[in-house]
């Protein structure tokens, strides 16, 4: 007996230490907010896959390796392409002959670090999965979200899928994969967005570039950067939110080194800082997108409305232990 609808979600996240010095092998943080990709997957037909995105106003249907747009023009093919090989993946990994539409709303906001794409696959991946009976592990769901996503915006080191898979708040690290962390009380954070929408790939070879052109000067920051890191989870531990924010002001001076940060993001950062905020970093690739800011409870709504008057869209995120889940 087959289901014929299945709804299924993935959370987003952020960094708090140690992006891309994880692509050289150092250990990052990462934590699941509770902003979520939903996914509602229908079983079709004939051998079609209808994708509807709703957030990004694009739709289309692939045919075998033909692609009709519905709504965005022949450029839709390239955004669907990572949600329509996850779904692929699935029905090859089933073994079923059938097609599927798909639904796509999302709550995180797209491009800017938070793990969107990464999201969207990964809800892709486990909505299908439920849909055609697969029963798939979280790790064949990683797997499928990985490889799917790699083709366009991918991260390369992996931490975006994974964390949408797990949810939680993880050491994560290329060849050791990930261990969840203990964090006692809550990390209140603000987020704050610059609207600048970037390209992960293109941050990435911006400090792939620089470490080539300055190796013995760039060896000990993404080194340092790790240690960032290490000494991170032992403040997560005892729930230490001073030291957490200096570690993220020590972050984001090695991370604005690498040549990722930039004006827009530096005057978020100290609009936080001056608001009241422990400490702020750029959070993902950097270039753009959005910086978190680590704030005692009491003042997070200021330090949002700073952020807000300093030209940022600003939202309080809480963590979630939730990763990919199906939802009826
Ligand atoms: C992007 O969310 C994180 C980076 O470290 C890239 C990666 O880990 O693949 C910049």
């Amino acid at each position: 007996m087959y289901l014929l609808e299945v709804v299924a979600s993935a959370p987003g996240k952020v960094i708090l230490f140690g992006e891309h010095f994880v692509v050289y092998g150092e250990p990052a943080v990462v934590m699941a907010i509770d902003k979520r990709a939903y996914v509602l997957a229908e079983s079709r037909k004939d051998r079609r896959i209808y994708i509807n995105s709703k957030n990004l106003g694009i739709s289309g249907i692939f045919v075998g390796e033909s692609f009709e747009p519905k709504k965005g023009g022949r450029e839709a093919r390239m955004k669907l392409e990572p949600i329509r090989k996850a779904a692929q993946k699935v029905l090859n990994l089933a073994e079923r002959k059938i097609g599927i539409s798909i639904e796509v709303r999302s709550a995180i906001p797209i491009a800017v670090g938070l793990g969107s794409s990464a999201a969207v696959v990964t809800a892709t991946a486990t909505a299908v999965s439920k849909l055609l009976s697969a029963n798939l592990s979280k790790k064949d769901i990683f797997r499928i979200a990985y490889e799917a996503e790699q083709i366009v915006h991918g991260t390369p080191s992996g931490i975006d899928p994974t964390i949408s898979t797990y949810g939680g708040t993880l050491l994560f690290s290329q060849d050791k994969g990930f261990e969840p962390l203990e964090v006692k009380g809550d990390i209140p954070l603000v987020i704050g967005d610059t609207h600048i929408e970037r390209s992960t790939g293109e941050q990435v070879a911006i400090v792939r570039e620089r470490k080539k052109q300055y190796p013995s000067i760039f060896d000990p920051i993404v080194e340092a950067g790790g240690k960032i890191s290490l000494q991170a989870v032992k403040a997560l531990e005892r729930g230490d939110l001073q030291e957490l924010g200096e570690l993220m002001n020590i972050n984001q001076a090695l991370l604005s080194a690498v040549g990722v940060s930039n004006e827009s993001l530096e005057r978020l950062i100290y609009a936080a800082r001056k608001a009241g905020a422990l400490g702020a970093k750029l959070t993902g690739g950097g270039g753009g997108g959005c910086i978190i800011a680590l704030s005692p409870p009491e003042k997070l709504e200021q330090v949002a409305e700073a952020i807000e008057q300093a030209g940022g869209t600003a939202f309080i995120a809480r963590k979630t232990s939730e990763g990919a889940r199906v939802e009826n």
